[in-house]
């Protein structure tokens, strides 16, 4: 009799753990995550955003519910996956745009290794060329490439981000020189209230589109 309820319970309890390995296979833990962002973060010739950076961003995509995002210069990832991370919670998505194969070749392998696949997309090429074909509209994008083309990424983008969603730019304060038409254009836009986020010495602008 006692044998005959052992052995039920210990299949159920046997299910569970299953469950539970597949679960945690597929999926890795914040905790699991940031300690890997860690190793990879200053890696030689990557230039990725501080790690105050990335958690602010993690932090606005969760404050905010945003879902779909889109990201100009992936680099090995680094900021992608704290994004990614933000986004799993919230179901949403990142596209992120690399033009250089040696780092994108490394970010994806990044992002298989976090298990982030799913939630972030690489597309490799010249993110001018790229930002014409994709379909929008986006909740946010954040743009971290070439200073320079600031100007164009945003006259792109502008159109494609939804009301109430956000442009956010890497280094408007260490090389606000180098973009002075963006933040002419993000600082008097009658559609845009943008603030500096000061989190670190790079600088991250953030724009929300008015409603
Ligand atoms: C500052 S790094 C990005 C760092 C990344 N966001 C991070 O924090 O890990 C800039 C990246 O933008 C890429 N890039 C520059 N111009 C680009 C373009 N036109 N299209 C796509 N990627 C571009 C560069 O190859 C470089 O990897």
């Amino acid at each position: 009799m006692v044998k005959q309820r052992v052995v039920p319970a210990v299949l159920i309890l046997a299910g569970v753990a299953a469950l539970w390995a597949a679960q945690t296979d597929t999926q890795l833990s914040d905790r699991a995550i940031r300690a890997y962002l860690d190793q990879i973060h200053g890696q030689r010739g990557m230039m990725n955003v501080p790690r105050a950076d990335g958690e602010f961003l993690h932090d606005f995509i969760v404050k905010r519910g945003y879902k779909k995002g889109l990201e100009v210069g992936t680099s090995n990832g680094y900021s992608a996956i704290w994004m990614g991370m933000g986004l799993r919670k919230m179901g949403g998505r990142l596209i992120t745009l690399e033009v250089d194969q040696r780092r994108a070749s490394l970010a994806r392998k990044n992002f298989t290794h976090v298990k982030l696949g799913e939630v972030i997309e690489l597309r490799e090429g010249d993110a001018l060329e790229i930002i014409p074909q994709l379909k929008g509209p986006f909740d946010f994008v954040f743009i971290d490439a070439w200073k320079p083309d600031y100007i164009r990424y945003f006259q792109l983008l502008y159109p494609q981000i939804r009301p109430g969603g956000a442009i956010l730019a890497h280094n408007v304060l260490s090389h606000g020189k180098d973009m002075q038409d963006f933040l002419e254009v993000i600082e008097n836009h009658s559609d845009l209230e943008t603030h500096i986020e000061r989190r670190s010495q790079a600088g991250i602008s953030v724009s929300i589109k008015r409603q």
